[in-house]
């Protein structure tokens, strides 16, 4: 497994985060809708082509996590490079999007199982072919009046596991991501509560898969209020709560954690990081960002379709701000 934590430290450690650009189709339609740019293909190559190739990006990001159609498609402006290779040359760890979405959970009322196990291995074994070396697998777990349950905590576990097995028999780093959305009025302590199981119960999985802890990466939420909920907790209490959660149920084996950002503002999803990493500098694990709407959100309203070099001037400042913050020292 020496290979596979090799890679998973390349994707987060020294400074590094991941850049999340596998908005699945639908989802990058709604992003383009909200600035005015039609979704098409070459749209859509020309939006991922911008961030792929914006000028010292590989200072920041260790890995970019792609959607099927982008790992298939190219540079715009330097001889049509296939990204992968145009990443792999400049250090930076091609990644895909394995999963095939959220769908309700048969037997529970408004709750969510990730899918895309059926005819995994094959899918696996053509991204490899194509260059990718890491995966990612979302599960969704959606706190409610009478969510999450035990069965959707299991289901979801037990496909994150199984997803992570066959990736790393594959030779891919599996990203496992039990995302407890950000929606709803809770507090930050029901926050920690679900979050804690959800983290209790993938790692219980993972180990009776025979997951190697080493050669995978946690992508976790923060423990956080939700977006609606009448107080906000203060950056130290995300940070304390955040890490005592992490400490208790992550495993020192494992090679890096790098968060989503789920909605949060940019600048709090990175002072957020930087908080932790402040405050412990000797975590067992790389403690970085995998970071989709807070990486891109001020680049892709800059851009608007057109302005390619002020998108990838916001794009890189954000992308510094969060290498900063995996050290502890961003400031203002
Ligand atoms: P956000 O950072 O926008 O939450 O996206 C990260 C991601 O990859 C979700 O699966």
């Amino acid at each position: 497994m020496t290979n596979l934590k090799d890679i998973a430290f390349r994707m987060t450690g020294s400074g590094k985060g991941i850049l999340a650009a596998d908005e699945s189709t639908p989802t990058c339609t709604n992003r383009f809708n909200s600035i005015g740019v039609d979704s098409t293909p070459e749209n859509r190559n020309e939006y991922r082509d911008l961030l792929i190739t914006a000028n010292g990006m590989e200072k920041y990001i260790g890995g970019v996590i792609m959607f099927d159609e982008t790992i298939r498609q190219s540079t715009t402006c330097e001889n049509k490079i296939p990204f992968v290779e145009y990443l792999t040359k400049k250090g930076v760890v091609p990644g895909i999007k394995v999963d095939k979405g959220a769908k309700n959970l048969a037997g529970f009322e408004n709750e969510k199982v990730t899918e895309g196990l059926d005819g995994l291995r094959e899918r696996l074994n053509e991204y490899y072919e194509l260059g990718a070396r890491f995966a990612k697998w979302r599960a969704v777990i959606r706190i409610g009046d009478n969510t999450p349950s035990l069965g959707c905590y299991e289901a979801n576990a037990h496909a994150l596991a199984r997803y992570a097995a066959l990736c790393q028999e594959s030779g891919l780093v599996p990203i496992v991501e039990p995302e407890v959305l950000m929606n709803g009025t809770h507090t930050i302590d029901k926050c920690y509560d679900v979050t804690d199981k959800a983290l209790k119960i993938t790692f219980e999985q993972l180990i009776k898969q025979n997951v190697s802890l080493e050669g995978m990466v946690l992508k976790p939420n923060m423990v956080i209020s939700a977006l609606d909920c009448a107080e906000k907790a203060s950056v130290e209490k995300v940070a304390d709560m955040t890490l005592k959660c992490l400490k208790a149920n992550v495993p020192s084996e494992v090679t890096g954690i790098a968060f989503l950002s789920g909605g949060q503002s940019s600048d709090d999803a990175t002072k957020h990081l930087n908080a932790m990493n402040a405050q412990d500098d000797n975590l067992p694990w790389n403690l970085t960002f995998s970071y989709g709407r807070a990486l891109q959100h001020d680049a892709l309203n800059s851009w608007g379709g057109k302005n390619r070099q002020e998108a990838q001037k916001r794009f890189l400042q954000r992308a510094k701000n969060n290498s900063l913050a995996c050290s502890g020292v961003f400031s203002n």
